[in-house]
């Protein structure tokens, strides 16, 4: 391609869009990164510090909602590529408010589908990647694991958003020959994820001695992906990957949450240097997420096989590295915890009863 890429990647200032940003502004210098976030709860700029004044990157405040703001955008950078990771992403904050997720997910993604169908008369070169996730899927029994065909089976008002946008994607390859990709993911982790998933809340919590609230019996389980192996995979799919086909991405790593919460207790009494067992003091079982979906398991063959991706790092490692992150940055952990996090606990609904 002649062209210069100009990619938008929009939610970029969230968790996985800020290491996919990073990734993409140090390893392509030549590509113009455009950012484009609206700063939700969720969004924060201070986890692209490092990078924000690297002269191919460019941060466009603007929602995913608002049609102008995406025609302006994609005007001014002459946008001929897009990862699309804009998104609500959290399954508990669906259950309490279904309709933003249904905004944001549904009709903020065929709202930049129809900016780049509106702008790509020419689809040469061009390419529209929307990352999604593996709870479209459903939930698994003690065996068998998500492969491709799959068939949808969502079982949140968050996985059904996810659900409904994958298909809008697909359904504008079809219609409008929009050349689009899809990688549904599993579970990530890493720094800057934000403390309302398990594990950095978990994190948090157990450096405030506060209770580790974990749903039902603990027995759900989940497939753990390092995010900057989520990153790389993902770099991979957009330079490798082929129009109109879906790949999923797994860690190749399922972990019941109990016994993950446990090791995460036993590492975390290792580094604040707390005798063993004082962090698992903390575990407090609580009433379950409604909907809760049993087990998630990735089958990843198609993306090692054909793209030769595989996870880098063993889950030990990343771990270590995402607890050693948290506890050298504080200040974030201060910031993003302040405000509206606490009202977010304190109407949470695991709380009541
Ligand atoms: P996140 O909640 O950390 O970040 C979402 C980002 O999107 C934030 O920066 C937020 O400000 C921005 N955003 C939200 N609404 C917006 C809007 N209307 N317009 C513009 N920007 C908006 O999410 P995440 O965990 O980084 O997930 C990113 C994507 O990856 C999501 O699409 C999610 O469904 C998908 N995914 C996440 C995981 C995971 O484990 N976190 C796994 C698989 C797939
Ligand atoms: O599978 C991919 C998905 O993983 C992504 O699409 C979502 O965006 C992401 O949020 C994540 O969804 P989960 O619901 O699996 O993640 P969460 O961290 O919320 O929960 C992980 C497991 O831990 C789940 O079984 C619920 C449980 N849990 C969670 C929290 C927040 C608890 O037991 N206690 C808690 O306080």
């Amino acid at each position: 391609m002649s062209e210069q890429r100009s990619i938008l990647i929009t939610g970029g200032a969230g968790f996985i869009g800020s290491h996919v940003v990073r990734l993409f502004v140090n390893k392509y210098p030549n590509y113009r990164i455009i950012n484009f976030d609206a700063l939700t709860y969720a969004g924060n700029l201070e986890n692209l510090s490092d990078i924000e004044d690297a002269e191919n990157y460019y941060f466009e405040k603007g929602n995913i909602l608002d049609p102008e703001e995406l025609e302006t955008v994609f005007s001014k950078y002459g946008i001929n590529a897009v990862i699309h990771l804009a998104a609500e992403s959290h399954v508990d904050r669906s259950i309490l408010s279904p309709l933003d997720f249904v905004y944001t997910n549904v009709i903020g993604t065929v709202n930049l589908l129809n900016a780049a169908k509106q702008h790509w008369q020419d689809v040469a070169g061009k390419r529209f990647y929307h990352i999604s996730t593996d709870e479209v899927y459903g939930s698994l029994g003690e065996e068998g694991y998500f492969t491709e065909s799959t068939a949808y089976d969502p079982n949140s008002p968050y996985s059904a958003s996810k659900a409904s946008s994958d298909h809008f994607v697909r359904a504008y390859g079809e219609t409008y020959h929009l050349p689009v990709i899809v990688t549904n993911c599993s579970n990530n982790y890493g720094p800057n994820h934000f403390p309302e998933k398990l594990i950095p809340l978990f994190i948090n919590n157990i450096i405030e001695g506060k209770p580790l609230p974990v749903y039902g019996d603990g027995r759900y389980t989940r497939d753990w992906l390092y995010v900057k192996d989520h990153a790389r995979a993902i770099d991979m799919v957009f330079h490798k990957g082929k129009d109109f086909e879906t790949y999923n991405i797994g860690g190749f790593n399922e972990w019941q949450n109990i016994e993950l919460v446990k090791l995460l207790c036993k590492l975390m009494d290792q580094k604040l240097g707390k005798p063993p067992g004082t962090s698992e003091q903390l575990i407090t079982y609580v009433k379950d997420r409604p909907g809760h979906d049993r087990r998630y398991a990735i089958d990843a063959t198609k993306i090692k096989d054909e793209l030769g991706w595989q996870p880098s790092v063993t889950f030990e490692e990343g771990l270590a590295e995402t607890i050693d992150w948290y506890l050298e940055n504080t200040e974030w952990l201060k910031h993003v915890t302040s405000g509206a996090y606490q009202q977010y606990y304190q109407t949470q609904y695991h709380k009541e009863g």
